[in-house]
């Protein structure tokens, strides 16, 4: 596929005074899709960006807000790791979201990170079909432009399933792990394609070490070689950004 039998959308761009900023208005984002639709879909991430977000949610059910009846879909798991792992993605979202707001175990869903992984694969395509598709995606960038784990050269039209990490990604993500255990080598993630399928796309980019792949998904050419940059084949994303992420938009 090129970027010249596609057609381009802008992105929104909102770039924040800072970190806070983002993470408020990606809650506040959320925390409406959710008041208007309280069994919205969401399509949810990992790592250290969306934290701050999730606390926000926290503390929104805490003062009373229903976020009890949406579905979930993550974007990603590990392979290989115990559902229980400190570091798979599954323990992460019960510690950071699913657990304080109330979430049901039938109401969220994240890849299996073991078994078959087409039979994963397939079963989680089919999971957000069966669900109504996605309403609005959460999405992180990495240093080397993937969403969710799809590294530079996936394919546009990629669907769920298992991938190779990039040494950047494992060496970025080491420190979720404790002392002398590194993360796998693979993942499941859901695809380029099954992130276009949202019906809207949020992607949050914080910090200077966002910045060059930030500028390359928004500014550049639209090719797998930048996965962040399919985001502008979407007619309905928002890119929320701190002034260092942003610093070299436009450059
Ligand atoms: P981070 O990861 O939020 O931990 O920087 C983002 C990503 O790799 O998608």
């Amino acid at each position: 596929m090129t970027s010249d039998a596609l057609t381009l959308h802008r992105p929104e761009i909102r770039v924040l005074d800072d970190a806070e900023a983002v993470a408020d208005a990606a809650a506040a984002l959320i925390i409406d899709v959710v008041a208007r639709r309280p069994g919205a879909v969401l399509g949810l991430a990992t790592g250290r960006t969306p934290l701050e977000v999730y606390a926000r949610l926290r503390a929104a059910a805490a003062a009373g807000a229903r976020l009890d009846r949406i579905r979930s879909f993550n974007l990603d798991e590990y392979r290989g790791l115990p559902p229980n792992h400190p570091a798979s993605y599954r323990a992460y979202m019960r510690r950071e979201l699913f657990d304080a707001i109330g979430l049901a175990d039938d109401r969220w869903h994240i890849p299996e990170g073991w078994g078959a992984p087409e039979a994963v694969a397939d079963a989680y395509e089919a999971a957000i079909h069966d669900a109504g598709g996605i309403d609005l995606q959460l999405l992180g960038i990495g240093e080397n432009g993937h969403i969710g784990f799809n590294e530079p050269a996936a394919p546009f039209n990629s669907r769920t399933r298992e991938v190779e990490l990039a040494p950047s990604t494992r060496a970025a993500n080491a420190a979720d792990f404790p002392p002398g255990e590194e993360p796998p080598r693979t993942a499941i993630t859901m695809g380029i394609a099954t992130i276009l399928d949202a019906r809207r796309l949020l992607l949050l980019a914080v910090g200077a070490r966002k910045a060059k792949a930030l500028a390359a998904a928004l500014s550049g050419p639209v090719l797998p070689a930048i996965p962040a940059s399919a985001i502008r084949l979407h007619p309905h994303a928002m890119v929320l950004a701190d002034p260092a992420a942003a610093a070299l938009l436009g450059a």
